[in-house]
């Protein structure tokens, strides 16, 4: 199979969790706004989870309730960070993101109940560490902190370092991917350091990815706005070094990514492959 398919069939199964735990929800317009806010993505954290939890016998089942809570938590940092008061986006997976279709109101309610789900469903695997982990990804600590740099990074007086934005973007999108790939060491009792280590190259990689994405995208491909970090002033390695070392370094990194997984031999050869993917992406 090639990775994008591995991929589609991934997120297939991961879309079938997440309609599942919608369907114990009442109907309501906020739970028709989270529907919207978790069709189209790649479904590339869920992914990361299965392979994480294939590599050390976690029962697929587990596996797949692991991989609908990160994709419900990132689903809902996307409805937040396409709010008015971040990023100011319309369209986000090919479609009107959430605010726009619905209302805002709709839409941070609806990012607030992702982020609920997210956090049920985590618990549904009977890991208190894996709750705690989320949390710690998710929160002041992780994405939130992340995202709260990222937009005082618009109006900061001087440019950010590159270790700045290197520690701005570990949590903006680091973080989830950190939890991601380390469910399967975690609800196995292996050593994480491996797949953690994986995370850390991946997640910088992808973010510079996005970045570049930014710049040189195409709307219609990327399904969402490009073209506007610049002007918004955000911090990135595209701002700070400029196209072509952000491409090397990204291509550094994914090197790095590969190189973590010597442990794996080629049972991680998925692995390798996702993080081949990560920069050579049109979205
Ligand atoms: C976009 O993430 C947000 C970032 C962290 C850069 P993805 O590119 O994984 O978005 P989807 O899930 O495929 O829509
Ligand atoms: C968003 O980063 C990261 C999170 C949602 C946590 P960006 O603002 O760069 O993502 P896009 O480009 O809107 O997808
Ligand atoms: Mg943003
Ligand atoms: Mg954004
Ligand atoms: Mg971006």
């Amino acid at each position: 199979m090639t990775f994008p398919s591995a991929l589609g069939a991934a997120a297939e199964a991961v879309a079938g969790r997440l309609d599942s735990a919608l369907g114990t929800l009442p109907d309501s317009r906020v739970r028709t706004a989270m529907a919207h806010a978790l069709v189209g993505g790649k479904g590339l954290r869920g992914f990361l989870v299965l392979e994480s939890c294939a590599l050390h016998g976690v029962p697929p089942a587990t596996a797949l309730t692991a991989a609908a809570a990160i994709e419900a938590m990132h689903a809902y940092s996307l409805v937040h960070d396409d709010l008015p008061a971040m990023d100011d986006d319309d369209l986000r997976r090919g479609r009107p993101t959430v605010h726009v279709a619905f209302d805002e109101a709709t839409a941070i309610l609806a990012g607030d109940a992702l982020q609920s789900l997210a956090f049920q469903l985590a618990a549904e695997t009977g890991s208190a560490a894996l709750v705690a982990g989320l949390a710690r990804a998710a929160g002041a600590q992780g994405m939130v902190l992340g995202q709260a740099l990222d937009i005082a990074a618009e109006s900061a007086a001087a440019p950010l370092t590159l270790d700045q934005i290197i520690h701005l973007q570990q949590g903006k999108t680091g973080a989830l991917f950190g939890w991601s790939c380390t469910v399967g060491p975690v609800l196995s009792g292996a050593d994480q350091a491996p797949l953690a280590a994986y995370a850390r190259a991946l997640g910088l990689a992808f973010q510079i990815a996005d970045d570049l994405l930014d710049h040189e995208g195409d709307e219609a491909t990327a399904g969402k706005r490009l073209h506007k970090d610049a002007a918004a002033g955000k911090a990135t390695f595209v701002s700070l070094l400029g196209l072509e070392p952000a491409r090397a370094r990204a291509a550094e990194l994914i090197s790095q990514a590969c190189d973590a997984l010597a442990p794996y031999g080629d049972q991680a050869a998925t692995l390798r492959d996702a993080a081949r993917f990560v920069i050579s992406r049109d979205k």
